[in-house]
């Protein structure tokens, strides 16, 4: 069995909202100490999973290794910008043997559809931070369950996460993070 650690980071309003309803990241949920944590996070990772919008709209200066989610992949395949992955047509398991080999961390930073996807896979950590105060209404919920009536938090309890103690990353809003774990 491989030693695979998954990650999830996502920052989210008070009302559990990703986006705004344009389905683009308002200013109020971009904060630049949420950034240098998650960007900290990330060069601990040893792939980065995006949807494709994500991987498009973010170039890789890092080089970081990426694996990139679309309907457009065969299964699995190794592009010249990343790995590409269509998990309807290659599991979970397949995919992340062949990346990783030897195990390592994941990080899964969106968009929505594949937190979703990693919620039925199971995160290991998801690392939630907040802009606490802030409401979006109208806007992508973290998961599609929080279009439902399910808030962020009972949908990672449901899925046998825990949370640990509220850690304030900018005490100005304040911004807060919280890691939710199996
Ligand atoms: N607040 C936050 O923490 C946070 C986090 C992430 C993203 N966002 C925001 O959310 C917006 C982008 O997210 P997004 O959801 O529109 O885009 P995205 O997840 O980056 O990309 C969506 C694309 O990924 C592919 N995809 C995702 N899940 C798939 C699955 N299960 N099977 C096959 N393909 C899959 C599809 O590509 P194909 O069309 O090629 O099939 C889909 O069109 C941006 O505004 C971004 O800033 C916010």
């Amino acid at each position: 069995m491989l030693a695979i650690e998954i990650h999830g980071y996502a920052i989210i309003s008070e009302d559990d909202r990703i986006t705004d309803a344009s389905g683009a990241t308002p200013e109020a949920l971009r904060n630049e100490a949420d950034w240098r944590y998650f960007q900290a996070e990330l060069d601990k990772s040893d792939v980065v999973v995006l949807g494709r919008l994500g991987h498009e709209a973010n170039p890789n200066a890092k080089g970081r290794r990426r694996l990139v989610v679309s309907s457009s992949s065969p299964g699995l395949e190794q592009r010249a910008d990343a790995w590409w992955w269509n998990p309807d047509r290659c599991s979970w398991d397949e995919a992340i043997a062949t990346i990783l080999p030897n195990g390592g961390r994941v990080a899964v930073p969106g968009g929505r559809r594949v937190f979703d996807l990693f919620l039925r896979i199971g995160y290991d950590v998801f690392h939630l931070s907040r802009a606490e105060g802030v409401k979006i209404g109208s806007g992508t919920g973290l998961f599609s369950v929080c279009d439902e009536g399910t808030s962020a938090c009972a949908a990672l309890f449901e899925r046998g996460l825990e949370a640990g103690p509220r850690k304030v990353l900018d005490p100005q809003l304040p911004v807060s993070l919280t890691l939710w774990r199996r």
